[in-house]
């Protein structure tokens, strides 16, 4: 390919230069425009991180008039909606930043738009390049498990709430479950292979953020710091899902996978406060099992690597944008999670089991 492939970034903030700095290694991208609703913000950035072939807009839709292959969408959750399906109307390939959407009906309508379009929509979940979460994939579709029907996904904070538009409910959607939740669903659902999900039966609450002795602007917390779901899947299999944003506890206990004839232990590499499977840093995989009737363990040997996992995830979009491929980590999946978050969120509200709602 002699034309190189040209990128616009939507949303200027701190993910933003991320992708940026991704897209610079790789040497048949170009950065032609980024966009910013706040005035200059757009300008100043591509001036800060060097692009000055970039030409600067304040709005995402004069941006997509110029001729681009693709866009990073690197907006607060309340607009990845609007942004993507004009993105994908104005013929532009799509790589959005997580989570997917503030509403289930958002994100139905952009994996609408996407097949109307033929463009792609790709979600940007970086745990997914771990060479371990890949090995946990491999270990668990080998079926060396057997018949895999209980798994407990999650972990969080003891503290690490964020503000801003992550705590107002109409810009966000969700707080912990959708934000950091979204990371621990696509690893275990992806490990999988995205069963079908029935029901969730949830409970959330927030003591933490809505109490000023641990939260700056208490009085503006609207979503949940905490919650813990039951979701029911297709073939008798149930997920245990639970995820903290701030909790007088260091851990919310390990990642398993329970078979009928093995079942898998995974445990964050860090003891930190932020360390967490979810967020693709695997410590240790054990398998326990049966051996001529007594019961005993193997550790499975990690994958060592020096990946950067969000380069992974940038280059693999413009890859698959150059070479035509179809998208990495494809928005009809994500969708899945998406309505097992809306699930939540319902349940968690009329302290009901409630159907996940998801179109066939
Ligand atoms: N993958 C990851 O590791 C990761 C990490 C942090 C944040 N995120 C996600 O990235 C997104 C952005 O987070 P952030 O921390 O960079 O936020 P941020 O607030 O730092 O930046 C967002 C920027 O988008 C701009 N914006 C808002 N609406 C816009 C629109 N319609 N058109 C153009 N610009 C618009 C804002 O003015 C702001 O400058 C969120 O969805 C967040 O969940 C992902």
């Amino acid at each position: 390919m002699s034309k190189k492939l040209r990128i616009g970034i939507i949303g200027t903030g701190g993910i933003a230069k991320a992708h940026v700095n991704a897209y610079k290694k790789l040497p048949y991208v170009e950065i032609v425009g980024v966009a910013d609703v706040i005035a200059g913000k757009a300008l100043a950035f591509a001036q800060a991180e060097g692009l000055t072939e970039a030409a600067p807009f304040n709005s995402h839709t004069e941006l997509l008039r110029m001729d681009l292959d693709g866009v990073s969408i690197c907006t607060p959750n309340v607009s990845h909606h609007i942004t993507t399906v004009d993105a994908l109307r104005a013929g532009k390939n799509v790589l959005l930043e997580k989570p997917m959407s503030v509403t289930l009906q958002e994100g139905l309508d952009m994996t609408r738009t996407a097949k109307e379009s033929g463009k792609m929509l790709t979600l940007g979940f970086q745990p997914r390049y771990d060479p371990n979460m890949k090995l946990l994939q491999t270990i668990v579709q080998s079926g060396r498990l057997g018949n895999v029907y209980y798994v407990e996904t999650g972990g969080g904070r003891r503290r690490g709430m964020p503000g801003g538009t992550f705590i107002n409910k109409k810009l966000a959607g969700a707080g912990a479950m959708a934000d950091i939740g979204c990371y621990s669903l696509d690893m275990a659902l992806n490990t999988l292979g995205y069963p079908r999900p029935l029901t969730v039966s949830a409970y959330t609450t927030n003591h933490f953020g809505t109490n000023s002795l641990y939260h700056p602007e208490a009085s503006k917390f609207e979503v949940e710091d905490f919650g813990v779901a039951m979701v029911r899947f297709e073939n008798d299999l149930v997920l245990q899902f639970k995820i903290s944003w701030a909790m007088h506890m260091d851990t919310l206990g390990p990642t398993m996978f329970l078979g009928t004839d093995a079942g898998l232990k995974v445990l964050p590499a860090g003891t930190g406060p932020w360390s967490g499977v979810w967020d693709g840093s695997v410590g240790s995989i054990t398998l326990f099992h049966d051996e001529f009737g007594g019961h005993t363990s193997t550790p499975i040997p990690l994958v060592e690597h020096q990946l950067n996992l969000f380069d992974c995830k940038v280059h693999d979009f413009a890859e698959a944008v150059r070479d035509a491929k179809p998208a990495p980590i494809p928005g009809d999946q994500i969708l899945i999670q998406q309505a097992i978050i809306d699930g939540v969120l319902r349940s968690a509200d009329s302290r009901r089991e409630v159907s996940v709602e998801l179109p066939e």
